[in-house]
């Protein structure tokens, strides 16, 4: 089965090789997706899309305009992957030219991956998280891929154990490292509001919707690493993670250490959407 896509061609992943002049691999000079395919359905496809346009304008990448023909392609790797649940991952970058800082001429690079979803590494049992200084930049709402401080932190987190990072930028929670954060108080759910300094997570967007539907307060408001780990429920959320419960911070249970009640109605009702 063919699962790879790189620049006009389907491939296997092995098979593809990236020149050694690749943006991408050279400066992380790019912007990426990962989009989740249930029952070979794509969930949340076109505001994965609309995204990829928005990071890419954002960097002044020019992007195939096209927008059909690329949603196209990546219908057709996820055909040819022959997986019905799986990732799909999406790069574009500034193209290939001999090293050197400034824009090339060239045509951009589009290359795409279909793998078999990872499982969720703590499903319904809650999972544990650190906090962690906020190093990134100030454009937090792209999603590029120099993603350096990013792994840094969350490969910290996991070598002592814990899923993710939650960072913290001007003593306020920004979110995790690859996941956007949720604390619920009085039976209110509280997320860092959009800004320049977090992504426009496509799951919170499906969490904010479902929170409208079960009439749930879905507040749009700063917090502190102190309300965090005070909080009623804490969970996190990706295109990956799902909705993930929280159940510790750093050496903190959080309530009595089980995933609480709001977070578990989004996660009935999120399972419902497929
Ligand atoms: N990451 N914040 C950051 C920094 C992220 O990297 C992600 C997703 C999210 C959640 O966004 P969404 O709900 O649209 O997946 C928030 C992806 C999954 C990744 O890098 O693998």
């Amino acid at each position: 089965m063919i699962s790879a896509y790189f620049n006009g061609k389907f491939v296997e992943p092995n098979e593809s090789v990236i020149p050694i002049d690749e943006r991408g691999h050279q400066f992380g000079d790019g912007v990426y997706e990962v989009i989740r395919i249930y029952d070979s359905k794509p969930f949340m496809m076109d505001e994965h899309l609309d995204r990829l346009y928005q990071s890419a304008d954002a960097i002044k990448l020019r992007i195939d305009p096209n927008r059909e023909a690329l949603k196209n392609t990546m219908l057709e790797l996820i055909q040819k992957s022959g997986l019905t649940n799986l990732d799909l991952y999406v790069q574009v970058t500034r193209g290939m030219a001999p090293r050197n800082h400034l824009f090339p001429d060239g045509p951009v690079s589009v290359s795409m991956t279909a793998k078999p979803f990872r499982s969720i590494p703590v499903g319904d049992k809650g999972a544990s998280v650190i906090l962690h200084p906020d190093e990134r930049w100030e454009n937090c709402y792209i999603k590029s891929l120099n993603l350096l401080p990013n792994i840094l932190a969350k490969q910290l987190a996991y070598e002592q154990g814990y899923l993710e990072a939650i960072l913290v930028r001007d003593g306020k929670v920004t979110e995790g490292t690859s996941s956007n954060v949720y604390i619920v108080k009085d039976s209110s759910i509280i997320t860092t509001p959009l800004s320049n300094h977090i992504l426009s997570g496509i799951t919170r967007m499906v969490v904010k919707n479902l929170a409208g539907h079960l009439r749930i307060p879905f507040v749009e408001k700063q917090f502190t690493p102190d309300q965090m780990v005070k909080a009623d429920e804490i969970f996190i959320t990706s295109t990956t993670l799902e909705i993930t419960p929280i159940i510790r911070v750093d050496d903190k249970q959080i309530n009595d250490g089980t995933t609480g009640t709001v977070t578990k109605a989004l996660q009935e009702q999120f399972k419902k959407i497929f």
